[in-house]
């Protein structure tokens, strides 16, 4: 075994662990990994090793105080583990073992809260502490994933170079890792990321459940991808286009899948983070109701005995309305994706750019698209999407079609909870009075809770004896 210091670490070799690592090692850094040698995990290590024997800048340990110590100082490493309490177990182990200064990178999917919850308590042992988001799946870590770091900058400083380094490239040949922002900032645009990816993954089901009503997987991923072409073009709907012409044997492998949609929770907590800051962010708790609703099965099962199949109507499928329906949406998902961020920035005081954030996920993580690019440019300008002419004139433009979209999933009795949510969202953001006066004289009819008017400033507040 080598001597030599490694210049970065890896702990646990799971998918992500060992892509990320083989992507720092393609990079020419020294470095050591690590991977516990218990609970059916006692060959990782020496799998991985031995699969990559050639490779002479790989220590490999299963023991904890040796790899740790195999490390130069100070030690920067990368912890690639299951979010939730194991985080907490590792970093319990790591805190006695290392020295002042040395930096944690926490790279999977944890919540905000913990990681600020975690970097004041490496703090306290004078340790630093990174959340990093890191999008791309295997393959991405593997070639290059989108990296959004976030703790403090003169640490990031430190593993910088490391980071930028194996990260996807954007258009101009930047790399996809910018510093984000202080404490959990980093975590919490990688949750809006995922909550982004769940709208876009649910727009494309209803499209599919639209269409297939009269169209073959065949047909439909033609139709997809023919708009993937154009200024639609993104990761999603290139791999929709893969998926729905995947066969097993003679049949589509799509039909023989289980229509029970899982989740990890990165969805809600997104949702529940637009709850907390007060902040409309419907589409994206539409699209994980819609996930958690498809996992009641054996209810669908039952229910769906009441209904008689007239009560669906044959409906019209306009694909170039379907397309310009998913254009809009598309937009809503993205306004109120980044509005989320916004909010969450003022709130923090992060100071987060959303054009370096767009620019980042130009390239490298699931959501990368040719849109945003555009937001990346566009963002330089703007702070809002409803600011930006070429948002605000597409979705006046298509306004109509998106009310098609969804009379056509009504006709067809199709649900489009993702479509729905963007055109009513769309509606009340564009609309100068709401009913929400009735909202405000029935709170104020049974809990005094009081009403402002439209004819005194909006300081005064009155109670009515109703
Ligand atoms: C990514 C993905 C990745 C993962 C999500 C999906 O950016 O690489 O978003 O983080 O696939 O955890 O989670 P669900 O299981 O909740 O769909």
């Amino acid at each position: 075994m080598s001597t030599k210091k490694s210049e970065f670490g890896v702990f646990g070799l799971g998918v992500m662990g060992s892509s990320i690592s083989l992507n720092i090692a393609d990079k020419g850094y020294e470095l050591s990994v690590y991977n516990r040698a218990e609970g059916g995990e006692e060959e990782v290590v020496d799998r991985f090793m031995s699969a990559n024997e050639h490779r002479k800048n790989i220590q490999g340990f299963t023991d904890l105080k040796r790899f740790i110590a195999s490390i130069a100082k100070p030690r920067k490493m990368l912890i690639m583990i299951k979010a939730g309490p194991t985080v907490d177990l590792v970093l319990n182990n790591l805190f006695p073992l290392l020295s002042k200064g040395d930096i944690i990178i926490d790279g999977g999917n944890s919540h905000y809260l913990n990681t600020k919850r975690r970097f004041e308590q490496a703090q306290s042992h004078g340790i630093e502490f990174i959340g990093a988001g890191i999008s791309g799946g295997e393959e991405g870590a593997r070639k290059g994933p989108s990296i959004m770091p976030g703790g403090k900058k003169e640490s990031y400083d430190l593993v910088a170079a490391v980071l930028e380094s194996i990260a996807a490239k954007d258009d101009f040949g930047k790399t996809c890792c910018t510093y984000i922002g202080p404490e959990g900032s980093g975590h919490f645009i990688k949750m809006v990321h995922n909550g982004i990816e769940y709208v876009e993954m649910q727009l494309l089901t209803e499209l599919y459940a639209l269409m297939s009503n009269k169209m073959s997987n065949e047909e439909i991923a033609e139709v997809f991808e023919s708009w993937n072409e154009g200024a639609l073009s993104s990761y999603l709907l290139e791999i929709t286009v893969q998926i729905l012409k995947k066969k097993e044997g003679d049949k589509y492998l799509l039909d023989l899948i289980l229509d029970k949609a899982g989740n990890k929770g990165t969805g809600s907590w997104s949702s529940k983070a637009a709850f907390d800051l007060g902040i409309p962010n419907t589409m994206m708790s539409s699209a994980v109701f819609a996930r958690y609703i498809s996992s009641f099965k054996d209810v669908r099962i039952k229910m769906s005995g009441l209904i008689d199949s007239r009560q669906s109507i044959d409906g019209d499928q306009n694909l170039v309305s379907l397309k310009k329906a998913y254009e809009c949406a598309r937009l809503i998902n993205h306004q109120q994706g980044f509005k989320l961020m916004q909010f969450a920035s003022d709130t923090y005081k992060w100071g987060l750019n959303f054009s370096d954030i767009a620019r980042i996920w130009s390239n490298g993580c699931i959501i990368k698209s040719h849109l945003m690019n555009e937001l990346h440019k566009e963002f330089q300008c703007s702070a809002d999407l409803f600011d930006m002419d070429l948002v605000t004139d597409q979705l006046i433009n298509g306004e109509s079609d998106l009310r098609e979209t969804l009379i056509l999933g009504l006709r067809q009795r199709v649900s489009t909870h993702c479509f729905s949510s963007s055109y009513h969202y769309w509606v009340d953001m564009t609309t100068k009075s709401l009913p929400a006066n009735l909202i405000q004289a029935q709170r104020d009819f049974f809990g005094a809770h009081t009403y402002q008017r439209v004819d005194s400033p909006e300081s005064e507040f009155y109670h009515t004896q109703w």
